[in-house]
């Protein structure tokens, strides 16, 4: 098992697949996807030598993630190649939900077992002002589909003071009768968006209070769990989670360690650098992987410093698909 000197363990695999998007959300990227580098993501092998070398480590769960994973046209392979590994019970993936609709079915069948997709606002005309694309209600009717299949699926809210803030009254209306756990996360600093973050943060404690006043009751969580803290209403078909980076002891249960679509391991989301480690990937070397994976968490941190205004080298988060 993947230990680190503060006993985290890290049972849990964000693998990016690519950092391109199609979409240009304004707390990410105001004005799209900008195509500076190669596009020379992690090839379907390399995939299956990350997985099978973090599975022998204790890894039970790995997340595809990107910028925008469907945007692989090998996105079916990647989730098989991904469940096919001993040792990985969940396979999951987050995704702006661009394709959900259409592929949706072909997912579950090649082993996706929960799905995270980014709807900011429930408002069309919001969700393309958030997103710049007018897409909600394919997204709606593709989240209905995916739990119609029996996809776990969990909502994700970025909280923005100009923009759904005044809105989540709609959200909670939707999960009374919606399935899916709806998880307000709270706007983080990036490199690239040091003006949106002044105007719009807001803290999610303040809200996370706001809800168990009103009898929302807290969730004890999994191992393989993320740091949301997630609570249920008898009145209610969904759940809500919180995700607040900038309350104290955040990182203490972190369980997670990520891939970028190049082949870098990020210690946290906002370490200072990605260490490559891609040299074994190309060639397929699961051991010289593995000790060094070892090796590397040695240096992983106790906690992140954007408290202190500090986002390592993440000038957004497509980069690695928070
Ligand atoms: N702050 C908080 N969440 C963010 N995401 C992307 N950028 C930010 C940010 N600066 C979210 C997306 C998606 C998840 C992968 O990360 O909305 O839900
Ligand atoms: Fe939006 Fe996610 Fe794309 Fe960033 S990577 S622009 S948050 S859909």
């Amino acid at each position: 098992m993947l230990e680190d000197k503060y006993g985290r363990k890290f049972h849990y695999l964000r693998l990016s697949v690519t950092d391109v998007c199609n979409f240009s959300c304004n707390y990410c990227l105001p004005d799209g996807y900008q195509c500076d580098t190669q596009r020379d993501f992690l090839t379907l092998d390399e995939i299956r030598t990350t997985a099978t070398a973090f599975a022998g480590l204790g890894t039970s769960k790995i997340r595809i993630t990107g910028g925008e994973p469907s945007l692989r046209k090998d996105l079916t392979d990647i989730i098989e190649i991904c469940a096919s590994i001993r040792g990985i019970e969940h396979v999951a993936m987050t995704s702006n939900g661009y394709q959900l609709e259409k592929d949706a079915e072909r997912w579950v069948d090649a082993g996706l077992t929960s799905l995270n997709i980014s709807i900011d606002s429930l408002d069309p005309r919001m969700f393309e002002v958030i997103t710049g694309h007018d897409r909600l209600q394919s997204i709606l009717r593709g989240v209905e589909k995916a739990i119609a299949l029996g996809l776990k699926v969990k909502v994700n809210v970025v909280l923005m003071k100009q923009y759904n803030l005044a809105t989540l009254q709609t959200f909670m209306d939707w999960v009374r009768n919606t399935p899916v756990t709806l998880r307000f996360i709270e706007l983080m600093q990036t490199g690239d968006n040091l003006n949106f973050f002044t105007q719009n943060h807001v803290s999610g404690e303040a809200l996370k209070k706001h809800v168990i006043e009103r009898g929302w009751g807290k969730v004890i969580s999994d191992k393989t769990a993320g740091p949301a803290h997630e609570f249920q209403h008898p009145g209610y078909a969904g759940r809500l989670g919180f995700i607040t980076p900038y309350s104290k002891n955040f990182c203490d249960t972190c369980n997670r360690l990520r891939i970028s679509a190049r082949g870098k391991l990020h210690l946290c989301l906002f370490a200072e650098y990605g260490l490559d480690v891609r040299s074994y990937m190309q060639i397929g070397d699961i051991q010289g992987l593995q000790t060094r994976l070892r090796s590397l968490l040695e240096d992983k941190d106790a906690t992140h410093y954007l408290h202190e205004g500090y986002a390592g080298a993440t000038t957004h988060l497509a980069m690695l698909g928070g």
